[in-house]
């Protein structure tokens, strides 16, 4: 290869994102609790679009996404002219990223932050900087100390991930007010489904300029093996990110099923009440059994061991009993587990599996 043909600059950052484990090598019957999917999968509107959609897969989709946008404004209560439909809300965080830093210019992302903030910067050339949290919560005087002339995103999840905790209102519309002028606040809603009556940030976009909102359809609403996601930010934002985006980003079958997902709210509510028991129930079995964790906003907690050699042990045990969670050691935080809420066996199982390892089983 030719010394002349280089990549662009922070390419060769990148540490490549490792997704949940779905596999065990001689196992079966696997539970799969690493990746925050919805236990109950899709909603069956969502499933009979799906099957509708395989009679129109010689025709381009429509590149403006004007139906989605409306069930989706529908729903939330929002302009469809300020939503941006993508391959994920990873795509919208993406285009953020491409449209807004570049080469010399800093992204803030938070300790414990979901992991590809960092790859979005270095994506562009941008430089990712990492700001400390106060015991696994974000830390917004901790941003505000970090931002300086040349920060120009900050990436926020809310809830977080994977500490499942969250910052208020307040606490989120002061880190706005409080960012340099030429920094825009990307408040990642990846979870807000499962926080009753949270809108997301929706109100903080409504009444600023430097705010944009993700959201998905891969949590919630049990589509992420079909990637949509969207965004809800300033008009102006919106229509610079839609000069980036690949006209045909969605295919027909993603936007047809996301939308029957969206108008079957009675699937979010199952899954959002199923989960808030859950995961009550969850947490509390954990802590009986010694191992304690955060209050979690969404739909995973992430369980506090004594040490990292301990966490790896019970990976290690929870893998033998075909239970597969995540490590967390990648977010600087090794002695932790995260562990998605499932359906209400797959929550025993778990419990049941810990109690056996912390009573000394191996
Ligand atoms: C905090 C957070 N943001 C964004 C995403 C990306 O989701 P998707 O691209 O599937 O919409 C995830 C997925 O795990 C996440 O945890």
């Amino acid at each position: 290869m030719s010394e002349q043909i280089k990549p662009q600059p922070g390419i060769l950052e990148i540490e490549l994102y490792k997704s949940g484990a779905s596999k065990i090598e001689g196992v079966t019957d696997v539970v799969k609790l690493s990746s925050n999917e919805n236990p109950y999968g899709a909603g069956e509107a969502a499933r009979d679009a799906y099957m509708r959609a395989g009679h129109d897969l010689h025709r381009y989709p429509n590149t403006d996404h004007a139906s989605l946008r409306g069930a989706i404004g529908d729903q939330y209560g929002l302009n469809p002219e300020q939503i941006i439909c993508g391959v994920g809300s990873d795509e919208i965080l993406t285009l953020l990223a491409q449209a807004y830093a570049g080469p010399g210019d800093e992204v803030i992302y938070t300790e414990h932050g979901f992991s590809m903030y960092p790859i979005f910067a270095n994506m562009v050339g941008a430089t990712p900087v990492k700001v400390p949290e106060r015991d696994r919560v974000v830390d917004v005087d901790a941003i505000l100390n970090a931002c300086t002339d040349r920060t120009r995103l900050v990436y926020l999840a809310n809830p977080a991930n994977p500490t499942g905790t969250m910052i208020g209102g307040n606490a989120v519309a002061r880190l706005a007010a409080g960012l340099p002028e030429q920094c825009l606040l990307v408040l990642d809603g990846a979870y807000a489904e499962y926080v009753e009556g949270y809108d997301g940030g929706v109100r903080l976009v409504d009444g600023r300029s430097n705010v944009v909102m993700t959201r998905t359809f891969s949590k919630i609403y049990g589509l992420g093996g079909l990637r949509i996601g969207w965004g809800y930010g300033p008009q102006e934002i919106i229509d610079v990110l839609n000069r980036l985006r690949q006209p045909f980003n969605l295919s027909n079958t993603q936007l047809a099923v996301a939308e029957a997902a969206v108008r079957d709210q009675a699937h979010v509510e199952k899954s959002r009440d199923n989960n808030t028991r859950l995961r009550a129930w969850m947490a509390e079995a954990l802590a009986e059994h010694g191992v304690p964790s955060d209050t979690s906003c969404a739909n995973f907690i992430l369980a506090r061991f004594a040490s990292a050699e301990e966490a790896e042990g019970a990976d290690a045990y929870l893998r033998s009993q075909g239970l597969l969670v995540r490590q967390t050691g990648g977010y600087g935080l090794p002695q932790c587990l995260r562990i998605t809420v499932g359906d209400e066996s797959s929550c025993r199982r778990v419990a049941h599996a810990i109690g056996q390892f912390k009573g000394g089983a191996r």
